[in-house]
């Protein structure tokens, strides 16, 4: 079995709460975060920018519009400008007040409860491709004794290279939703050890092939009966909005089937 998190395996995959469980709360937010683990998540995945001013916070989009009362560009922005804004109001009044949290915030509370953290490495236009953002997510994970149950996962596999050159224990994982020629080729490059390919990607071949070759395979997937489908593949990791739903659905499944495939004519 793939080595990474292997104490936390029990033959099924393992089901990262996307962005906190994005469906519950408020993503990136400390209330989604402690909502995701409430929720039985196996890890919390958490979207990890550079402020203008060099610090790293919690946060998915290029611009703040979204999911604030904020405007342009995060990456323009100071940290003690972020801090001001609401990050909750726009999902629900109930989550008014909420902040966007610094990632060394989220790698502290999430030490103290015990939850595995998948970070995910965000470049935007500004600041473009900054290694910074590597050699700091590093730093902090260092600090807290987190390199070996926490995973980094990347669209760029530049930065997955350089977290791997400075932290070769942490498990690493190349992003990707084109169709790669050569996949496995594609993370030795970079050194990861887990391929997170677009869903439909994924197909029984290809989860033989990474076993096969040592690595993981996860993808993005919050539907309960694609989720089994995948599990049946050898799916090692879902990140989901609804993380409760897609663990309840793969557990549904008898342990002796998971990486077993059946035919998608069987049905999902
Ligand atoms: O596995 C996470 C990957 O699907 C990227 O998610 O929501 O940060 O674009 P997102
Ligand atoms: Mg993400």
């Amino acid at each position: 079995m793939l080595q990474v998190l292997a104490s936390k395996r029990d033959g099924y995959p393992l089901i990262s709460a996307h962005r906190g469980g994005a469906a519950y709360a408020p993503e990136n937010t400390m209330a989604a975060f402690v909502s995701g683990h409430s929720r039985g998540a196996d890890l919390l995945e958490l979207d990890v920018q550079l402020t203008r001013d060099g610090h790293l916070v919690v946060f998915h989009d290029e611009y703040l519009d979204r999911t604030t009362n904020g405007h342009g560009l995060l990456g323009a922005h100071t940290l003690a400008e972020l801090r001001e804004l609401d990050a909750g109001s726009w999902f629900s009044p109930e989550f008014a007040g909420e902040r966007i949290p610094t990632f060394e915030e989220v790698v502290e509370w999430s030490t103290d409860v015990g939850i595995p953290l998948n970070v995910e490495l965000k470049t935007g236009p500004y600041p473009f491709m900054d290694v910074n953002l590597a050699v700091k997510v590093v730093e902090i994970l260092k600090k807290y004794d987190r390199i070996g149950d926490c995973l980094c996962i990347s669209f760029d596999h530049i930065l997955i290279a350089e977290v791997k050159r400075r932290a070769p224990g942490l498990a690493c994982a190349i992003n990707y939703t084109a169709r790669l020629i050569d996949p496995i080729g594609t993370a030795r490059l970079a050194g990861a050890d887990i391929l997170n390919a677009h869903r439909l990607l994924i197909s029984p071949d290809l989860t033989a092939a990474a076993h096969q070759a040592g690595l993981g395979v996860q993808c993005f997937c919050d539907n309960p009966a694609e989720a089994k489908y995948l599990a049946r593949m050898g799916v090692d990791f879902m990140d989901a909005d609804h993380p409760d739903v897609i663990k309840a659905a793969v557990r549904s499944i008898p342990v002796e089937e998971i990486g077993k495939p059946i035919s998608i004519f069987e049905g999902k």
